[in-house]
């Protein structure tokens, strides 16, 4: 056996299937940091009477998303991959759209990002479906921790809005 073969995963999984499991993690991927700069940005941005919840609220958000980005990115090299790791990759892979030049206002910005944690939760409930067909059992149970983590944090952005 080449030393070659020896460095690639033998972890039972063909290269095509490998391929279709990266591919999918990229996604992922570019999505959450779509995400985590809006949030960033609306952190540091947000004014207003609920300034001081809504300050804290993006804080721990986005903290919870940077430690979801690099396990998805760590995950990727397990298969052997390269991670995506550019802006304009990021960009161009995501699912979610970046945000407008314009601030939204704060009733917008918490919109903005309860609309994108729901289509999260819409996009991840697809992937999960996608690794079950791949039968990438480790990758399936990430992604669904994933997707009960955004459902979780729209509900925090909901109940926000209902309490208006
Ligand atoms: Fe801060």
């Amino acid at each position: 056996m080449t030393e070659k073969h020896i460095l690639k995963p033998d972890i039972g999984l063909d290269d095509e299937v490998v391929n279709s499991v990266v591919q999918v993690l990229q996604t992922v991927l570019s999505d959450e940091m779509v995400l985590y700069v809006k949030l960033r940005n609306y952190h540091w941005n947000v004014t207003g009477q609920s300034f001081t919840a809504l300050h804290a609220l993006f804080e721990q958000q986005y903290t919870q998303l940077e430690a979801t980005i690099d396990a998805i990115a760590e995950r990727i090299r397990m298969y052997g991959a390269t991670a995506l790791g550019s802006m304009s990759a990021f960009i161009k892979t995501a699912r979610l759209k970046e945000g407008d030049e314009t601030l939204p206002d704060v009733n917008g910005m918490v919109k903005n990002l309860l609309h994108d944690h729901e289509a999260m939760v819409r996009h991840l409930r697809n992937d999960v479906e996608t690794m079950d067909e791949l039968d990438d059992v480790g990758a399936e149970d990430m992604l669904t921790g994933l997707l009960q983590e955004h459902q979780k944090m729209a509900w925090f952005l909901r109940t926000y809005l209902e309490t208006l």
